[in-house]
């Protein structure tokens, strides 16, 4: 992968953490702020200030690092913060009670009885489907593009070790980041390397407003954009997975690429469409 052009710059929010920025800054290719006040007494107000004079911008973003890892703060008129969590009260939550192999998402990648499939996430985004299907016995290669969200999931993956909840850990352990275009890995994928399934939640433009699009997806939106080569994703997936692919939709949205899939499974705000894969792809399965 390239270089980010114009990395987000990290900013240490205590002493402790001061390492593990200057180690994620060299991971980006950007640098570290330091700022002139302690941080632990900043308003919020103060802390934007410097960091628009810090970054010559009057918006931007800027990674925090801190005792919970990473999370990208959005200075500027509305500062809002994003993260991937992988062990808060919601996560742990939807992990017990979420509905187990019952979920739209287990019945679309095809778990059931004991089938846990292999699980390639092209689209990783923070990883939280990622982290469902993995909470469910699925071994996951999360692909995600964006080097900004790859971090803060590996940095979400190493904080949530720090639990030391032996379930937790194994789940973690089923889930594998990379940084990389999936197309490409899609695309030059050997024959042993093939998922059962292939997982794809590309951007769909959000509708503005809606309650619906929760506001960590327009956080995501802001960052990456829409996802305007979607339908390649599911082109170089097709050969490729041996059981099926799974495609996360808006429940309004056209087909992705205009492919109508084999069957469908709708929810209240999202679908899940899966194309079946062909006989001459499914030898193994
Ligand atoms: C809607 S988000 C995915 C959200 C994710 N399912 C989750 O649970 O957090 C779509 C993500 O796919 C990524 N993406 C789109 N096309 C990609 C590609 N060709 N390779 C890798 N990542 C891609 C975008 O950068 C974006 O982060």
């Amino acid at each position: 992968m390239r270089p980010l052009a114009d990395p987000p710059k990290v900013l240490a929010l205590d002493a402790a953490s001061a390492d593990a920025a200057i180690r994620w800054a060299e991971r980006i290719g950007s640098e570290v702020l330091t700022a002139p006040f302690a941080l632990a007494d900043a308003k919020t107000k103060a802390l934007d200030a410097f960091l628009c004079e810090a970054t010559g911008k009057s918006e931007g973003r800027v990674f925090f690092c801190h005792a919970d890892g990473l999370s990208l703060h959005f200075f500027g008129d509305k500062p809002m913060r994003l993260r991937a969590d992988f062990y808060g009260p919601e996560v742990a939550y939807r992990r017990h009670k979420g509905g187990g192999r019952g979920q739209m998402i287990a019945r679309a990648v095809g778990l059931k009885g004991g089938r846990q499939p292999s699980v390639l996430d092209a689209t990783a985004g923070l990883g939280a489907d990622a982290f469902v299907l993995a909470s469910l016995g699925c071994a996951v290669r999360l692909i995600e593009r964006s080097p900004v969200l790859f971090c803060l999931v590996e940095s979400a993956i190493e904080r949530a070790r720090g639990e030391a909840d032996a379930e937790l850990n194994a789940i973690l352990n089923r889930m594998q980041p990379e940084w990389a275009d999936a197309v490409e890995v899609l695309r030059s994928l050997k024959d042993e390397a093939r998922p059962d399934v292939v997982y794809l939640d590309p951007m769909f433009p959000p509708r503005s407003k809606s309650a619906l699009v929760k506001k960590e997806m327009r956080l995501v939106h802001q960052l990456v954009g829409d996802d305007p080569d979607s339908g390649d994703l599911l082109e170089a997936a097709l050969p490729v997975a041996l059981d099926r692919v799974v495609v996360k939709r808006p429940r309004i949205a056209p087909d992705l690429g205009g492919r109508a899939p084999d069957f469908r499974l709708e929810g209240k705000s999202n679908r899940f469409d899966v194309y079946l894969a062909q006989a001459e792809n499914r030898a193994g399965v």
